[in-house]
C-alpha cells in the first residue's frame, strides 16, 4: 500500500526538486516548503503523502487576495463571513490522522475556502466536501476549477447530517466544531474508517472515532479551536 501511495504521488505531484510552476514565483513556494519544515514536521507530523500535499498545495491562492502576504504564516486567517481557514499545522495534523489512502473516498464537513479539500484531493481517490454557506462553496470550487482539481465535489448543504447519498465513507473530516458528535457521521464510517472530528463549544478538543468491526472507538487527541458547526434545519 506504501508503495502504491509513493507511486500515486510520483504521478500526481511534482517532486520537491522540481522548479515552480511558471505562474507561481519562487518565494511562495519557498514560503510553504518552509511552513512544511518549521510548522509542520518540526512537530512531528511524519506522514510523507500529507506533507508533500503541503508543499505542492498552492495555499495562497486559497486565502483572500489582501492577505496572500500571510498565507504560510503560522495560523488560522479570516476567509469572510466570520470563518477561517486553518492553521498549516492543524490541516496537515487531521489529515496525518485521518490516514488517507490512494484509494479512499472521503468526506470533508466545512468546505471553507476549499484547502482543506485540496489536500486531500491530493492523497485519495475521491472528495466530497460539504459546505453550508453558498457563497463559500461557490467561491472554494472556482478555486479549485482554476488549479484543476477534479476529484472533488462541492455541496451545499448541511453537514450535520452528513451526505448519506454518496456514504458510507472511509473517512470523514470535520472542519468546524459541534457540541458532541452527530450520529449521522458515525453512521456513515465504513468499518475500519476514521472520523477526525473537533467536538465542544467553550472549551474543543480533536477526537478520532474509528469504526471497528466492535463497534466505535474513541481517541481524544489534543485541544482545537473552531468555528461552532451550524445546526441547519431538520428537514
Ligand atoms: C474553519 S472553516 C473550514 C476551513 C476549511 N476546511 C478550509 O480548508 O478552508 C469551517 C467551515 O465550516 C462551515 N460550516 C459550519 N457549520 C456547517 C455545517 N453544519 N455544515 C457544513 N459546513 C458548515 C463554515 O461555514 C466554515 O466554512
Amino acid at each position: 500500500m506504501k508503495r502504491a501511495l509513493a507511486l500515486l504521488l510520483a504521478i500526481a505531484l511534482p517532486s520537491e526538486a522540481e522548479p515552480p510552476a511558471a505562474d507561481e514565483p519562487g518565494d511562495l513556494r519557498d514560503r510553504r516548503l518552509a511552513m512544511v519544515r518549521e510548522q509542520i514536521e518540526a512537530r512531528g507530523v511524519r506522514h510523507p503523502g500529507v506533507l508533500e500535499a503541503l508543499r505542492q498545495v498552492p495555499r495562497h491562492l486559497f486565502v483572500p487576495a489582501e492577505l496572500r502576504d500571510r498565507a504560510y504564516a503560522d495560523g488560522p486567517l479570516p476567509i469572510g463571513g466570520g470563518q477561517t481557514i486553518s492553521q498549516p499545522f492543524i490541516v496537515a495534523s487531521m489529515t496525518a490522522l485521518l490516514d488517507p489512502q490512494p484509494e479512499d473516498v472521503v468526506l470533508e464537513i466545512g468546505t471553507g475556502s476549499g484547502y482543506q479539500a485540496a489536500v486531500l484531493a491530493a492523497l485519495v481517490r475521491h472528495v466530497y466536501t460539504v459546505e453550508i454557506r453558498a457563497e463559500l462553496a461557490a467561491e472554494a470550487r472556482d478555486r479549485l476549477d482554476a488549479l484543476g482539481i477534479a476529484n472533488v465535489d462541492v455541496i451545499v448543504g448541511d453537514g450535520w447530517k452528513g451526505l448519506p447519498t454518496r456514504g458510507p465513507f472511509d473517512g470523514i473530516l470535520v472542519t468546524a466544531a459541534p457540541p458532541e458528535v452527530p450520529t449521522a457521521l458515525t453512521e456513515q464510517l465504513r468499518t475500519g474508517a476514521r472520523l477526525v472530528i473537533p467536538v465542544g463549544t467553550e472549551s474543543q478538543e480533536l477526537r478520532v472515532i474509528e469504526r471497528t468491526e466492535d463497534g466505535l472507538e474513541e481517541h481524544p487527541q489534543y485541544p482545537v479551536r473552531f468555528v461552532p458547526m451550524i445546526r441547519g434545519s431538520d428537514d
